[in-house]
């Protein structure tokens, strides 16, 4: 049955749920109340569930890991973008619209722009990022050390790292990162006008990423080899010499991708630091001592304690990843669903699916199935920032538990303010003490 031929008294929840991160208006959080877990109404759904969006359109939210694997990964199935007869499900509300980026491409045109970036962020290449990637996060934190006063995470830490290195990556200018930085906020803005601040980001971003890939096309001998915007204007103009017909197209869709590379690369992996660092700080273990001090005693566990993290800290405030819209008259979990439907993977809910994770609520640091989660999406979309971002997250919590074994929160974690401005979930603020 088509989601429109449902019978109207059927049970029809509302999502997104209330975020766990933002509280009720004049109801404090209790003592026990924690800001970055999952609205209670996950517990009353099936694997697949009916629900309206704020938008008034309805969708299939599916819960269960498996079922959600196949959203991800079947784009014979499940696509992203405009389907001939059916409205794009790209930008339904309360979801950012994000045409037009890879995100919103399918198939061949998708391939196509996301192999631009050849396999520098490949976790088999990675590795060669670490040198960079440790120096910064050494200079960054013993700037932290070296004040005896709170410091606030995101700017002391997060964001310069994570900016610092997608720049250095890309080859965009150190002067020039701030101005991603307010690109990605508008772009990923919540406000009123976020229609408005979206398509300003857009067209200020194509503007400056015109220049800057159009220069490298046009001196491609003399332009920096080792800088990820070469290799994408050298592989943009390879194809359209060989495509005269796509010429346009083509640049159009390079200068944005290479811009929502940058944006992509900090703001996501800014919050997880701010976020993991929140949750490791105020979460226990059997023993009584924080995550944080189990960490600095364990080092070996890192590289674990990161997919754990990813696995329960949800990093989008939709605790899912983009709708997609079913192609086919098909079912998931013996739900049947029709050609045109949406179907939203609530990735965050899956990561706590018990048939794929043991007492899924448990942070647990020695977990084996712990990188099956969720968290980078999965599939043709799967999100193509991973490797590094496991990189930055692996050596910023390497680094701050070997050099600041002391470190706590300043403020009580119930005053910790939340972001709302942007579609991304994290401490708006996180101040802590290292010393
Ligand atoms: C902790 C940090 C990060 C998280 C949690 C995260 C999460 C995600 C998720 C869930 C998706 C898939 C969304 C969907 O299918 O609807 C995605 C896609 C994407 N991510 Fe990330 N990401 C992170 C870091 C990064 C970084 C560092 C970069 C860039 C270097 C990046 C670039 C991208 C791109 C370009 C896509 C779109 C891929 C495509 O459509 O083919 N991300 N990310």
């Amino acid at each position: 049955m088509a989601l429109t031929e449902q019978p109207e008294s059927s049970i029809c929840p509302h999502f997104p749920f209330p975020r766990q991160d933002v509280p009720a208006e004049g109801v404090p959080w209790g003592p026990d109340h924690d800001p970055l877990g999952l609205a209670p109404h996950y517990e009353e759904l099936g694997l697949v569930t009916r629900v309206s969006l704020s938008d008034g359109q309805e969708a299939h939210l599916v819960t269960g890991h498996a079922e959600c694997v196949e959203v991800l990964r079947d784009e014979t199935r499940f696509v992203r973008g405009a389907t001939p007869g059916w409205p794009a499900p790209d930008g339904i509300r309360p979801y950012p619209t994000t045409a037009p980026t890879l995100l919103c491409m399918d198939g061949k045109q998708h391939r196509l722009i996301r192999g631009l970036a050849g396999n520098a962020f490949a976790t088999a290449t990675i590795h060669r990022y670490r040198p960079m990637v440790q120096t910064l996060t050494t200079r960054l934190v013993e700037d932290m050390l070296n004040t005896s006063q709170p410091v606030e995470v995101n700017q002391a830490l997060g964001m310069p790292l994570t900016l610092g290195i997608i720049g250095a990556v890309m080859g965009v200018p150190e002067q020039d990162l701030p101005q991603f930085a307010v690109w990605g906020d508008l772009f990923l803005s919540t406000g009123p006008d976020r229609d408005d601040d979206n398509s300003r980001a857009k067209q200020e971003m194509a503007a400056y990423m015109g220049q800057a890939i159009g220069q490298r096309m046009a001196s491609l001998d003399s332009a920096p080899p080792d800088e990820l915007m070469t290799s994408i204007a050298a592989r943009a103009a390879a194809h359209i010499a060989d495509n005269p017909g796509q010429a346009e197209q083509t640049m159009t869709d390079t200068v944005i991708f290479a811009a929502s590379l940058v944006i992509a690369g900090w703001e996501t992996t800014a919050a997880a630091i701010a976020s993991f660092l929140f949750r490791l700080l105020t979460h226990h273990g059997h023993d009584g001592t924080t995550l944080y001090r189990q960490l600095c005693t364990h080092p070996e566990r890192i590289p674990t304690a990161v997919e754990e993290l990813m696995r329960t800290i949800p990093n989008a405030a939709f605790e899912s990843a983009q709708p997609r819209r079913a192609i086919v008259d098909t079912e998931l979990a013996g739900v049947p669903i029709k050609a045109g439907d949406l179907v939203i993977a609530a990735i965050d809910r899956a990561n706590r699916d018990p048939r794929t994770f043991n007492d899924p609520d448990q942070l647990d640091f020695t977990r084996a199935a712990a990188s099956q989660h969720l968290g980078f999406g999965g599939g043709p979309h799967i999100c193509m920032g991973a490797p590094l971002a496991r990189l930055e997250l692996n050596v910023v919590l390497e680094t701050l538990t070997q050099r600041a074994p002391n470190l706590r929160l300043h403020t009580p974690p119930q005053d910790v303010q939340w972001n709302t401005a942007t579609t991304i979930r994290r401490p708006a603020e996180l101040w802590i003490q290292l010393r």
